[in-house]
């Protein structure tokens, strides 16, 4: 296995009037080649956030980012061009991304022509790009608008490409998707990582997606990691109660996101962050040590890690049983 992205107290603030909020408090984790990190967790507690400071299109406060080996605070200008070209983000509105004013083939040939090819070859390329992707090859003399969602969002698929990233980060890339084009993209996406041996982060809120594309899982609550761990760990054998809480949640129906259960409340303000474990306040297990002392992150017997004062450093994982 080889890592590729280690990210390490990661902390980013946004500044909201004067005022800073810790979007993003200290995050640890890890991206191997060919694999893909699912990362999960209610809607503001961070994860795009995340991704954006993952690829760098946000900058982070403290912290460290190691991606292929160079610490991205310290790359010069002359290296920055090449790093943003291999770490890729894709988003969920492939519309906003693409440029509705340029045929497809020309923008996907723009991250080719900028790794070295020439035009000519460029454009045979994309068209390869886009055979890739599921796509027809005369699609190259379209605009973004002559096609459908899933289409689009191929195609902003097949410009990332263009790139040869290392890793992708994908922000809820299926959930703006028809339910048959989501299955399909994100079949893409898996079989892309595998070909080209790439890393992918996969933000969603779509758990059942999740837990099939995944190898691990990072699950998010209010600007932190509270676990992170195999698919099989967070599903059989959920070692925080927040994992225990998502993955016992029911969808919502119009498939916008979804609602953890036994969970009272709401994800609270980051501009003013519980004290102790920050998720104490929503905790069914909640001891009163959690409103006093952050669990740390701690790695059990099994390799997961989690940050909860009911599990022990080293230890197996005691089982969390809710109600
Ligand atoms: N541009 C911004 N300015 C100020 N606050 C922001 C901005 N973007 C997001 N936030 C806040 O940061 C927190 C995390 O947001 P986000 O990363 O979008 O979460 P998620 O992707 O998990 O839904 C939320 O409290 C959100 O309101
Ligand atoms: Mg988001």
């Amino acid at each position: 296995m080889k890592e590729i992205l280690n990210v390490s107290n990661a902390v980013v603030e946004y500044d909201r009037q004067g005022l800073k909020v810790r979007a993003v408090a200290g995050v640890d984790l890890t991206l191997n080649a060919g694999e893909i990190l699912g990362l999960v967790g209610e809607s503001g507690c961070g994860k795009s956030t995340l991704g954006k400071a993952i690829v760098g299109i946000l900058k982070t406060a403290h912290g460290e980012i190691v991606f292929d080996g160079s610490q991205v605070k310290k790359l010069t200008r002359g290296q920055r061009p090449k790093h943003f070209r291999n770490l890729q983000m894709v988003f969920q509105d492939p519309y906003g991304s693409l440029n509705p004013r340029r045929k497809i083939g020309a923008q996907i040939a723009d991250g080719l022509v900028v790794g070295g090819s020439s035009r000519k070859d460029a454009l045979h390329e994309a068209q390869d790009l886009l055979e890739k992707v599921g796509l027809p090859r005369n699609a190259i003399d379209r605009f973004p608008h002559e096609f459908s969602g899933g289409q689009r969002q191929r195609i902003s698929i097949a410009r990332a490409l263009a790139a040869a990233p290392t890793a992708i980060v994908a922000d809820e890339p299926i959930s703006a998707l028809d339910t048959s084009s989501q299955a399909q993209v994100a079949n893409l996406l898996v079989n892309l990582v595998e070909e080209y041996d790439m890393g992918m982060v996969f933000i969603s809120h779509d758990l059942s997606i999740v837990r099939r594309i995944s190898d691990r899982v990072a699950v998010m609550y209010l600007g932190k990691i509270v676990e992170i761990g195999t698919v099989d760990q967070i599903w059989n054998n959920p070692s925080h109660p927040y994992t225990r809480a998502l993955i016992s949640a029911i969808p919502h129906a119009d498939g916008t996101g979804f609602m953890p259960q036994d969970l009272p409340g709401d994800v609270p303000n980051p501009m003013s962050p519980p004290s102790g474990c920050r998720f104490h306040p929503r905790c069914p297990l909640a001891m009163p040590e959690c409103a006093e002392i952050e669990p740390a992150f701690r790695t059990l017997s099994d390799g997961r890690s989690v940050a909860c004062h009911l599990q022990t450093e080293g230890s197996e994982p005691v089982s969390i049983s809710i109600g």
